[in-house]
């Protein structure tokens, strides 16, 4: 199979519960391939199957909005896509930059898919659902060390807003970046 084949035979569609498993092994596998060096090792051995799928279980039963990429019968990659979470400790100035902005509130492909085109498909279908619901900006959160997704996120065309906010998984402090482009 050619490379453009290859790229060409993902296929996009909104998960359902019968997905889960496939979304909890690709989010457990793309962390520990990834994030290591990025983020402690401990944090990384403690993120386990089991919990990642009760979490997306219940995830996908509340409503939770994910598009899945299936390569060759597999789910080879998933991005969570919504409206911009506002949780309670967001700083003002945070807030009213992306105030009514779409968000990629995760985005993961399988570490033996990446560099297939993968990724960038789902973002173009995340476009197509926002742009339905008519929102004009979108924005996401990437660790500021995680230089590869950020080079990926640039591809794609998003931009650095210069909004970084401190973050911390299990006492390591890191540090979020905002990007951003307009849809
Ligand atoms: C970041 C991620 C989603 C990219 O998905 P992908 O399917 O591998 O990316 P694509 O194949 O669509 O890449 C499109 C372009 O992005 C750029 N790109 C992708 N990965 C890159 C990397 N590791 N380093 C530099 N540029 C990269 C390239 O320009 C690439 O085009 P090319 O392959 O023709 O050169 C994937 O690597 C991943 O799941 N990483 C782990 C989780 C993660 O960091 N998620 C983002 C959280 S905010």
């Amino acid at each position: 199979m050619t490379e453009r084949q290859r790229r060409e035979a993902i296929v996009v569609r909104r998960a359902t519960q019968g997905d889960a498993e496939s979304i909890a092994t690709i989010h457990v596998d793309a962390w520990r391939h990834n994030y290591r060096g990025l983020i402690d090792d401990d944090t990384l051995a403690r993120r386990d199957f089991d919990s990642r799928l009760g979490t997306w279980r219940r995830e996908l039963e509340l409503g939770a909005e994910v598009l899945v990429a299936v390569q060759r019968q597999a789910v080879v990659g998933w991005a969570r896509v919504g409206a911009f979470r506002h949780p309670p400790e967001t700083r003002p100035d945070v807030r009213s930059t992306t105030q009514g902005w779409a968000e990629i509130h995760g985005l993961y492909v399988s570490p033996s898919a990446q560099r297939c085109g993968v990724g960038s498909r789902l973002l173009r279908e995340a476009d197509s659902v926002f742009t339905a619901r008519c929102f004009r900006n979108v924005g996401l959160w990437a660790f500021a060390n995680n230089l590869a997704a950020i080079r990926f996120y640039e591809s794609c065309g998003f931009s650095d807003q210069k909004l970084d906010q401190n973050f911390e998984i299990n006492g390591q402090p890191l540090v979020e970046r905002l990007l951003a482009r307009r849809l």
